[in-house]
């Protein structure tokens, strides 16, 4: 069964240059939130989490699968959760990312059923240099592989059986945060054969044809090691050879994951990345091998099934990992955020800078309402597809506050604005943030909070821009209903707009004006 009623579009290939997702022929944009990881394993304790979510105006649910609870006897598959996940959540109205908690959650196997766990010959670790097997299942084990694969094809299989003319589910995560920490790479026996081997020449001519776009610690090792097209992982890249060994291996598992699920029941499939926290971080003290960016395009050679890699930004430098993960071959998708109310922002941020196809705070069990992401959430859902396809199209452009007095720039329809924040941070409710929408004639949308906006004419001939109208109001059913006409202070005499301390939506036009004819004649 192949997934033509879900398409993720990447950058590449639409021609405003964003990710793009497309759901039954509709532009649509995923507005979910994350459970916390234990929330899925009692369908009763999960309604009142879900019942938040539909509170927040959320139209996804992202909720774990669980290995041990799934095959917790090898070869019998248990689907009781995963039938009433499903069943709540299309009940609610509500669309599912599931996430694969199988021989990987960040970094470490603790999902993996007791009699994986228990039987380490038969199921081996990663190791460490001492040779002391760690928490993590070795990526090297086909037996790991085969059981891992088998329960993930189980579970895909299911979904396919009840939900396949039915849509609620859309997307899956093949495991959770891959790659192995404390160490930099896998020493067990398997592993260190691999080690020894020639670099795939697949690979190889990937990252030669890709050259361009390496990150600049995988290439400046290759380059430091001759740039050598064959040889060992440690004769090609030197210092950096552990990370790329492991993300190479980790992917490729992936990779043969994503296929026995999608053989199964093709739904798009995705890998979520725990995030290098900053310079001077060494792999292990991330898990490595995972999907950072430092080693994409390992990733990208090695697991061609997977639709997109997925950070999880719990990072203060939210725009800096944003832009990061937006590649031309990669929407922008974020699975997991921390939950405060900045969230509010974040997906503001995400939505009209990058085009993000999806955003969702983790532990979302704990979210006390109100909560700014509601409204937030409220409103760009009412706005509906053409928000989406102005995201895609790039006639939106983002804006968040990571510190206080900040400004930006940004040309669209002729006009040059000029946003910038009107709060320090530690006086915001929600940090100063902004979607603005270009609607085509000079007229705009930007909704936000604590950004002041003024503009100029792009055209250096023309002598300034003013506000036609400006009216405050909100979305329904696609349609923008003026609540508020605003003039005078409000709109600082026709020279700005203001996105106050609450969620402020404002549609305004823009007229730029030249010298008359008596000025030009005096000039
Ligand atoms: C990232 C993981 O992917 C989640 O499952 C969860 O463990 C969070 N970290 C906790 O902050």
């Amino acid at each position: 069964m192949s997934h033509d009623w879900i398409k993720i579009i990447p950058p590449a290939q639409t021609a405003g240059g964003r990710g793009k997702l497309v759901i039954e022929g509709r532009p649509s944009i995923l507005l979910g939130g994350q459970t916390n990881n234990s929330s899925g394993s009692n369908l009763e304790y999960i309604q009142p989490v879900l019942d938040g979510l539909v509170s927040l105006n959320s139209n996804l649910a992202i909720l774990p699968l669980y290995w041990d609870l799934v095959e917790a006897v090898e070869g019998r598959f248990d689907f009781t959760l995963l039938e009433g996940i499903v069943e709540s959540c299309r009940s609610r109205g509500l669309h599912l990312v599931f996430l694969w908690f199988g021989a990987m959650k960040n970094a470490i196997s603790c999902y993996a059923p007791a009699w994986v766990k228990t039987d380490l010959k038969r199921f081996p670790r990663a190791e460490g240099e001492a040779g002391k097997p760690s928490w993590t299942l070795s990526m090297f084990s086909p037996a790991v592989l085969a059981a891992d694969a088998r329960a993930f094809a189980a579970v895909m299989r299911r979904i396919g059986q009840i939900d396949a003319d039915r849509h609620t589910v859309l997307m899956v995560q093949v495991e959770n945060e891959t790659g192995v920490l404390s160490i930099a790479r896998d020493r067990s026996a398997a592993a260190e054969a691999a080690f020894a081997q020639a670099v795939p020449a697949e690979l190889m001519s990937h990252l030669a044809r890709r050259r361009d776009r390496l990150s600049a610690p995988i290439r400046d090792a290759w380059d430091a090691a001759g740039a050598r097209m064959q040889g060992t992982w440690a004769e090609v890249f030197a210092g950096e050879a552990d990370e790329v060994f492991m993300a190479w291996h980790v992917a490729r598992y992936v990779e043969q994951m994503a296929r026995a699920g999608k053989a199964e029941y093709d739904l798009p499939m995705y890998a979520n990345a725990w995030l290098i926290a900053g310079p001077g971080y060494k792999p292990g003290q991330y898990p490595s091998g995972g999907p950072v960016t430092k080693v994409y395009e390992i990733w990208r050679a090695a697991a061609p099934s997977i639709a997109l890699l997925a950070p999880d930004i719990y990072q203060p430098d939210f725009r800096h990992h944003a832009a990061d993960y937006a590649r031309e071959d990669n929407p922008l998708f974020v699975p997991e955020t921390n939950a405060t109310p900045a969230a509010a922002a974040k997906c503001l941020y995400a939505i009209g800078q990058h085009g993000a196809i999806g955003f969702a705070p983790f532990g979302i069990d704990a979210m006390k309402a109100p909560h700014p992401l509601a409204d937030v959430y409220a409103a760009l859902r009412e706005m509906g597809p053409p928000l989406a396809e102005a995201a895609a199209q790039g006639r939106t452009a983002g804006f968040l506050q990571q510190a206080d007095d900040e400004s930006w720039m940004v040309e669209l329809d002729g006009f040059r604005l000029r946003p910038r924040t009107s709060r320090k941070l530690a006086e915001c409710a929600v940090p100063g943030s902004a979607l603005l929408v270009s609607l085509g004639g000079g007229v705009f949308l930007a909704m936000g909070y604590n950004i002041i906006f003024t503009s100029e004419p792009t055209d250096g001939s023309l002598v300034a821009a003013e506000i036609l109208e400006s009216d405050e109001g909100r979305y329904a059913s696609g349609e923008f209903l003026a609540t508020r006409r605003l003039n005078g202070d409000e709109s600082c005499h026709g020279t700005g707009v203001v996105l106050h301390d609450r969620l402020t939506l404002c549609r305004f036009r823009l007229h730029a004006y030249g010298r008359s004819d008596s000025a030009a004649r005096k000039a």
